[in-house]
Formats: C-alpha cells, structure tokens, sequence
C-alpha cells in the first residue's frame, strides 16, 4: 500500500513518535525502526551517557550515521529523534528517502508531557529554552510531505497516517 518503503515520522520531543510508529508499523505490517534506539545500540550507551560523555555533536554524529543506514530498509516506519531532521539539513535526505510525517502538537501540551514522562532528555533545560527551540525546529518540521494533529487519540492519527500515505500513492 506504500508508494514509498519508508516513513519517517518527525516532531518534537513527547509528540509521541514512538508509540504512534510502533502502532502504525503493526497496522501496516512492516517493521519498525527508533533512531535513539539504534544510536543506543551502535554505542552501547544510552543518549544521557553520550551526551555527558561525548557531548551533543557526538550524538548528531551518530544520529545522522543511523539516517544514512536507513536506504537500505526495505520497508520501514521510522520514529526518528525530534533533533533530527535539524540536524545538517537531514530533513532534506528524509524527504527524498521516503514519506515524511510531521506529528503536530502545541508546546504547552509536550512540555506537559515532557516533565510526566521518565524518558531521558538530556536536551531539557528550562520552558525557555525548550520553547525557544521549539520555535526554531517547528520551520523545519513543516518541510514535512504531511502533517498530522498529534493531539487526537491514537487510533485516529493511525487513522489519518493511513489515509494520507495512500493518497500518496
Ligand atoms: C532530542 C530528542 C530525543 C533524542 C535526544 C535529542 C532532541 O528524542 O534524540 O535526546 O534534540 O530533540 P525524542 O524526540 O524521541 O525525545
């Protein structure tokens, strides 16, 4: 049903790109793939530990090593980290790579989830900074070959996703 094998799914962080793409890779049936949890692997550290370790470029180094690997999918649903398609112009590589989804959510609502959620960011200072930043990447977000309100229900954005990648087709 995809015109192309892969979709990469871009936002801000606690957008939801994981869980959204997990369900989404199991609707369609084709596998999923987390660019954190690849960079994890390929280091055996975890983000906090590199960037405390390495420091950021480190991070976007081997960040932007997992994108590049992503040609070789086949097929894939792709959650991609929030600082990735910002990180060298990767949204340009995406966009020629495959479909690109941008998972739309206001920063009062992610930074609500933010601060809920145990996930480690080591990128989270202050609302300041993290709203400053927000701004700054959402140029970048809506270079996205479609965006999806990232407030609805799951199911509904599932929903949408499906929609929108067929009429790609
Ligand atoms: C980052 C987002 C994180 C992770 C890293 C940096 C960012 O991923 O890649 O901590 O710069 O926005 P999530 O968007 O999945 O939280």
């Amino acid at each position: 049903m995809l015109k192309s094998n892969r979709v990469y799914l871009w936002g801000f962080m606690g957008c939801g790109k994981s869980t959204i793409g997990l369900s989404l890779a199991k609707t369609l049936s084709i596998p999923f793939l987390d660019t954190d949890q690849q960079v994890e692997m390929m280091s055996c550290m975890n983000i906090t530990e590199i960037f405390h370790q390495h420091g950021e470029a480190y991070f976007r180094f081997l960040e932007s090593q997992v994108l590049h690997h992503t040609n070789l999918l086949h097929q894939a649903i792709i959650a991609t980290g929030g600082g990735l398609p910002s990180n060298q112009n990767l949204f340009e590589r995406m966009n020629e790579l495959g479909i690109t989804i941008y998972l739309q959510m206001p920063f009062d609502e992610l930074w609500q989830r933010i601060q809920k959620d145990h996930v480690q960011r080591p990128m989270v200072k202050s609302f300041e900074q993290m709203q400053a930043l927000y701004l700054e990447r959402e140029k970048i977000y809506h270079k996205a070959h479609i965006t999806v309100n990232a407030t609805m229900q799951t199911s509904k954005i599932i929903t949408q996703i499906v929609e929108e990648i067929s009429k790609k087709k």
